[in-house]
């Protein structure tokens, strides 16, 4: 048996305790010159699970390694560092983590240089930290999501000493800034403009995971979109868990309004943001959406679920009369915005009238698209504390009901397509055909087109000629 040296755990119970203490912004890191001896012209495999908060995390990481000399593999076994960068928002994506991990025994035996991490929202969570530590104790780092800047300090802790390491701060108020960062796009970026959420849905174990929410200043926000805009990137999606209640903690009068209307001001040709908070949602972002043509017109906003009373046990502030006005407020003035929606099926003890509200308010709205989930109970939050009087077989069967009935909303709103030009950004070969080009639409559409791979990370115009449930098919049209 290994040391286990535990420089911070984890508290589900500290972080339900968010501290008052005030954010602090950093702005230098340095790199590790005795790192660099070590492993420059080595490899690293990153694979990251769950959310583009995750994957922006990634590209930090990616950042760091590179920046001590490493470079990216895709190929486990060539590699001198791995990372699985993990999520927790439902037990099935705690499951594939467990199948990789459980991958890397072999790799590990046969080379014995192999550092494997595990980083991210499951490790917030102490009984995970335990049993990783008893199931798969070749794992030598654990860090959590506000350690990631703290990757190679680790990695160097680790060498000195070949102890296991646990580190998962559980101070949550800092805010990193320029550290260095790999993107995995040359033309489309995730920009995080918050950390965090104080939402607390009575299902989510994000809170805790991810801390409080911090908002990062509107110029360091504008400074890193205005890079990207200057490297000819294509798009960026501003980032936070609740979008619209950016700059609540910075008592500077920054309103994601105001933030989004600046970042659409630097010129970007298409700019999108996730996610959005029915009941935090300012009519002002409408009519910024609507100034702007480079805004993307579609609207992610989960409505979770159709029934009043079950958006209250969830914990959500609203209800489903004003969410629907909310969403006539902004047809009303973009009748041409698209909305896609989170929608969580067999929350316990819902009753299958409360399920049938949820697809009556989805037929009203008339989603493009819908992610949508039957519920994982999550060790530590108040709604896995409940009794559920709904099997699991029925909660199967609801959201088998709930899909279809979604699916002729997109087949209706992918068919109006049909015969009309669209600007695509393309963004490579179709992943069943690779002389088939795959690109996505203003509201996220993917469309199937030939072309010459040189149009990849262009934004084209396609005539769609055909729909299918899940994508289209057109024709480049060249001018
Ligand atoms: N079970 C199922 N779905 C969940 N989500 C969050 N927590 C859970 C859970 N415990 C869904 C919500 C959220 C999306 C990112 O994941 O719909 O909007
Ligand atoms: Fe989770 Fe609710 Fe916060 Fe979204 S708003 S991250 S669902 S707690």
């Amino acid at each position: 048996m290994r040391k286990v040296n535990k420089i911070n755990i984890p508290s589900l119970e500290k972080a339900r305790l968010r501290n008052k203490e005030s954010l602090t912004y950093i702005y230098s890191h340095s790199i590790d010159d005795e790192l660099k001896s070590k492993f420059e012209g080595k490899k690293f495999f990153i694979r990251t699970y769950g959310c583009q908060a995750n994957v922006r995390d990634e590209e930090v990481m990616a950042g760091i390694l590179s920046s001590i000399g490493m470079e990216r593999t895709e190929n486990k076994s060539e590699t001198s560092v791995a990372i699985l960068n993990t999520c927790a928002v439902r037990e099935n994506a705690e499951d594939k983590v467990y199948g990789e991990i459980g991958e890397f025994k072999a790799l590990k035996n046969k080379n014995k240089d192999l550092v494997l991490c595990i980083c991210g929202c499951m490790i917030e969570q102490s009984h995970i930290i335990d049993f990783i530590l008893s199931t798969y104790p070749f794992v030598d780092i654990m860090f959590g999501t506000h350690n990631i800047q703290d990757l190679a300090i680790l990695l160097k802790e680790y060498i000195k000493k070949e102890e296991i390491i646990i580190d998962v701060e559980s101070k949550v108020g800092d805010i990193y800034e320029e550290l260095p960062s790999k993107r995995n796009s040359s033309f489309k970026a995730f920009v995080n403009i918050s950390y965090g959420c104080n939402k607390f849905c009575t299902y989510c174990i994000v809170p805790y995971t991810r801390g409080k929410e911090r908002s990062r200043k509107m110029e360091d926000i504008l400074k890193e979109c205005k890079e990207l805009v200057d490297l000819n990137y294509q798009e960026i999606t501003l980032l936070g868990q609740n979008v619209d209640s950016y700059g609540n903690d910075l008592n500077d009068g920054s309103t994601f309004a105001k933030l989004l209307e600046e970042v659409a001001k630097l010129g970007i040709p298409r700019l999108r943001f996730l996610t959005s908070y029915p009941s935090d949602f300012k009519d002002e972002v409408i009519d910024v959406i609507r100034k702007y043509p480079n805004i993307m017109k579609y609207l992610h906003l989960p409505i979770q679920s159709g029934s009043d009373e079950v958006l209250k046990m969830m914990g959500r502030r609203y209800d489903s009369k004003q969410y629907l006005a909310l969403v006539d407020r902004i047809k009303a003035k973009i009748p041409e915005m698209a909305f896609s929606t989170d929608i969580i099926v067999g929350f316990p003890n819902e009753t299958y009238e409360q399920f049938l509200d949820t697809i009556k308010v989805s037929e009203i709205v008339g989603y493009t698209s819908a992610f949508t989930f039957i519920y994982s109970p999550r060790k530590g939050t108040p709604a896995a504390r409940l009794k559920d009087n709904v099997t699991y077989e029925e909660k199967v069967k609801r959201f088998k009901e709930l899909v279809k009935s979604l699916e002729v909303s997109f087949d209706e709103k992918a068919k109006e397509m049909v015969g009309k030009t669209y600007e695509c950004l393309v963004e490579g070969p179709s992943k069943k055909n690779s002389d088939i080009l795959a690109g996505y639409t203003e509201n996220m559409k993917t469309v199937l087109f030939k072309g010459d791979t040189c149009l990849i990370g262009k934004i084209v115009k396609v005539k769609i000629l055909e729909s299918h449930l899940y994508s289209l098919v057109g024709e480049v049209i060249y001018e």
